[in-house]
Formats: C-alpha cells, structure tokens, sequence
C-alpha cells in the first residue's frame, strides 16, 4: 500500500486553502503524533493516518476506509504533504500517480455496492472468481443479470476489471471483501444465483472455509425463491462437509452431481480433470420467500449531544451477541470530535470512525448493515 515519509505532517497554523487542484480537499485534520486527515476526492472519501517514524513521520491510508482507487490515495498523500509544507524523504511510488491511473468504474467499495446498487436488473453472484473466466462467460451470455464478483484477492479483482473491459461488458461489478461478511450485509430476496467454485481448500484452517454454516444462512436470505447457491469442488472432503451443513436447513431442495458437464471450465478444473479427479456439484435451490428485512437498518445518528458525551468518556460494551469500544478520540477545529470505534460481530468486529459536529455520521460511510453492526449501533445511540 502507499505511503510517505516526511520530516512532518503538520497542518500550519496560518491559514492555508485546505482544497488543491483536481477537486482534492482536506476535509479535517486532528494533529498530534498519532494523527487523522480526512480527505476528500472526486470519487471518494477516506482518512490517512499518520504515525511517528524513525525519520519524523509516517503517512498511510487508514484501511478500513480504504477506497479501491489506489491513485486517489497516492495523489491525496502529495496534497496533504505539499498544503503541510513537508519534507518528504521517501515514499514507495512514482511521483505522478494521474500518469498511471486505472480507472476501474465498475469497482465499488463494499458499502457503495450496499447504498447505491438498487439493482433493476437481477444479480448473480459469484464467490472467489480466480481468474474470472466463469463470470466473464456469464456476463457475456446474459447481459439482462448484473454480475456480481466478490473477492479478498486485489490483483484477481483487477485482472477481472481489465478484462471485461477488454470484452466490453459493463454488467460485471466487482466488490473487494471476505464474501462471509459482505453477503450478511446484502438486502434480502435480491440475487437469483450464488456461484461459489472451487473454493479455497480449508482441511488446514477451517476458519477459511468459506461455506460454512453462517454463510449458507446469509446467502439463503439474500436469494430470492427459487434461487440457487451452486457450489463446485475437487474435494470430497469439501462436498461432503458442505451437503451436511445443506442438510441442516428446511425449505430448499438439494442436488448433487459428480462430474457434470459444463460449458465453461475454470482454470482450477482444468487442472483436476487432467488428473482424472472427480468434480463434485452441489446445488441449493430456495423455495420460499421473504420479506426485506436489512433495509430496515438506519444508521443515522439524531442525537450528536448524548453521542458527544459518551464517545468523551470512552466506554466498552461487551453483549453475548457484539461489542462495542472507543478506541481512540481527537480533539478537531470547531469543537468536532473525531472517535474510532471497534463494534460489531464478537468474532469480526469492524474498526469505524465517527465525525461528530453539529451533526454526527460515520466517516466516510455507515458499517455494513450486519443485524451485529446494527444492534452496536443502537447500543451506540441508545
Ligand atoms: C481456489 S481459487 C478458485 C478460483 C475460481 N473460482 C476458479 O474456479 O478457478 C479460490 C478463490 O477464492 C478467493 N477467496 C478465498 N477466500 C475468500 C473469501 N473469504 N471471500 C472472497 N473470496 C475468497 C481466493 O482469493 C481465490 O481467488
């Protein structure tokens, strides 16, 4: 990731324009040795964190706020340095991060795809796409679905993007995540199908299996009925544990297939059929409907006095179900306050940032609306 190291990161006391060329602006800035600026660009919002240094200071995007345009970091970073007057002694990219932007219009950050994605068009999503060659294919032949990829590898997640740019598909999206959490923050009822193919082998560290109990449950909501969660695998191992946490659920029906036919091969299954290894399909239909229930989770915060006082007085909440707990406070311009707090799922919490002014928000975006996230939140204004 990029970052700079500088004599000082410093905000002069004397009054400077806190916006530069290209629509770049520092929206606040909490000095001190463990520092946070917010910034502002033409596509996205974050905060870079500075930190003490052997050589003076150090400058990072935060990454829980991370956008996915790397070259909105790289230029924010100069900005930031050049408004501070700073020295900078080095920095681990080429000094024109414009020269060599990549725009990847169809690459959204987890919560964008959750606050703007009003999809008119029918979703199928698909889990760990690798190469990509399954949801090119797909795009391609059903250009009436939007094609949803999710990943937690970037340069798959690039590889995808300049790709289907090169076929010309813009109905392929591509969201950078661990899918297990991601999809517990879908709305209900909105995808037709869920691809999950060969996943990541997990005999090892089953904390990685992506199929697992929660994540059946999760996916089952967000299928509308008679939707489809399809899962294809080399591994026995792998299929059979998975057709047993299928079993466990009531209202679907479950195929089971061994090396069927297919039209598209992944790079993975290429592999195994040279090996004469067998293919194992499982598919979950859902047959039941549901009524929206996500959509209901508002992350808005009305009162920013009581919130004031308590995120002041620093506080830990720990229930059976989430926690929540400030992690850290800075004093801002105007009599703002800026926290970052640790809430959500006991097993996943999230680090998250509060702005509060006259008014209160989460910076830049509110959590994912997780029924854990959500309970914090009502813990957190309550
Ligand atoms: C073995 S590869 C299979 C790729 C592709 N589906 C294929 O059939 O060739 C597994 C993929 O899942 C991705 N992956 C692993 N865990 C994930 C998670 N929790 N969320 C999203 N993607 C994940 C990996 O980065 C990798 O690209």
């Amino acid at each position: 990731m990029p970052h700079i190291i500088a004599d000082k990161i410093d905000l002069p006391s004397k009054t400077c324009s806190l916006v530069a060329d290209g629509g770049f602006e520092i929206l606040f800035f909490a000095n001190g040795f463990d520092g946070a600026i917010g910034v502002k660009t033409p596509r996205a919002k974050f905060i870079l964190r500075k930190f003490p240094h052997e050589k003076g200071v150090i400058l990072k995007c935060d990454k829980s706020t991370r956008p996915p345009f790397l070259n909105d970091i790289k230029k924010a970073m100069l900005v930031v340095a050049e408004i501070c007057g700073a020295k900078i002694y080095e920095k681990n990219y080429e000094n024109d991060p414009i020269l060599h932007d990549r725009e990847y219009e169809n690459f959204v950050s987890a919560s964008e795809f959750i606050n703007l994605f009003d999809c008119a068009k029918k979703l199928w999503i698909e889990i760990g796409f690798g190469s990509g060659r399954h949801i090119l294919k797909n795009a391609a032949e059903n250009p009436e679905k939007l094609h949803l990829g999710i990943e937690i590898h970037r340069p798959s997640a690039e590889q995808l993007l300049n790709r289907a740019k090169y076929e010309n598909l813009n109905n392929i999206v591509v969201v950078l995540a661990d899918a297990r959490t991601f999809i517990k923050s879908l709305k209900t009822s909105l995808a037709e199908r869920i691809f999950v193919h060969f996943p990541a082998p997990w005999d090892k560290n089953a904390d990685r299996k992506v199929f697992n109990m929660e994540f059946v449950k999760e996916s089952l909501k967000v299928l509308a009925k008679n939707g489809k969660i399809e899962l294809r695998t080399d591994s026995e191992n792998y299929f059979e544990n998975s057709l047993n946490i299928a079993e466990g659920f009531e209202n679907i029906t479950i195929e089971k297939k061994i090396n069927k036919e297919t039209i598209i091969s992944s790079k993975y299954e290429d592999r195994w059929k040279k090996l004469n290894r067998n293919i194992f399909d499982l598919i979950i239909t859902k047959n039941y409907d549901e009524d929206s229930v996500n959509s209901k989770m508002d992350f808005s915060i009305k009162n920013s006095d009581i919130l004031r006082e308590k995120i002041s007085a620093k506080f830990t909440v720990k229930d059976e179900n989430y926690l929540l707990i400030t992690k850290k406070v800075w004093k801002l311009n105007n009599n703002a306050i800026l926290a970052q707090i640790i809430m959500g799922a006991l097993n996943s919490p999230i680090a998250i940032y509060l702005l509060i002014g006259d008014q209160a928000e989460y910076f830049p975006s509110p959590p994912l609306p997780t029924k854990e996230n959500f309970a914090a939140h009502l813990a957190l204004i309550g």
